[in-house]
């Protein structure tokens, strides 16, 4: 069986901030992960020669890819993360304050509400679909290098975990989840590389 290792990007300056959305660089400890992730690919995927790395088209995942050597990288738009629309840049706490009514429904139905101008968890899951296609068809390992909301959706579809709890679950950062189909079913691996 072939192994799909998932990742949510190194630690992005606007992580640091608290902002959601943007396009920023990657902190120091988010270089330091993708310094210890090109790592571990090196040793994991050692004799796998058809394995491919999979990131999105925003700076912070093709960065946290950069230090991995000896795989095709392909960047899809589909992997970029939730589009916050006109929250886009903003700390939860900016949308509190400044728009009360849109922080209230996002809490009331996470799963469906869809930002002004951006996207929901629904359109998310939607857009995945040939993503998850694809890696279905796959023979190789894949490395997959994407966001939090997306890796909740793609991560639940193999977990095979209901709809409603998509929003919720926790994909920290700077940590692999490795998912191994095979006949009998879905395996499941988690690596902390750091805090
Ligand atoms: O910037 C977006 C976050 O990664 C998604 O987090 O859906 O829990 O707000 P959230």
């Amino acid at each position: 069986p072939r192994p799909i290792l998932l990742t949510r990007h190194g630690e992005s300056q606007d992580n640091v901030r608290g902002r959601i959305g943007g396009d920023t660089a990657l902190s120091e400890a988010g270089e330091l992960y993708s310094k210890k992730l090109a790592n571990f690919v090196r040793k994991r995927l050692k004799s796998e020669r058809a394995a491919s790395i999979w990131t999105s088209t925003l700076q912070r995942t093709i960065l946290t890819a950069s230090p991995i050597a000896g795989f095709p990288k392909i960047q899809w738009r589909a992997l970029d993360e939730i589009n916050a629309g006109v929250c886009d840049g903003m700390t939860y706490e900016e949308i509190k304050k400044n728009m009360p009514e849109e922080y209230e429904s996002r809490k009331k139905d996470k799963l469906r509400y869809r930002y002004p101008r951006g996207e929901s968890y629904l359109d998310v899951i939607q857009r995945l679909e040939p993503v998850i296609i694809e890696l279905e068809r796959q023979r190789a390992p894949v490395v997959v290098i994407s966001h939090q909301a997306v890796l909740r959706a793609l991560y639940a579809y193999f977990a095979d975990r209901p709809l409603h709890e998509i929003p919720h679950i926790e994909v920290p950062l700077h940590t692999i989840i490795e998912i191994q189909m095979g006949v009998t079913g879905v395996q499941e691996k988690r690596y902390k590389l750091m805090d």
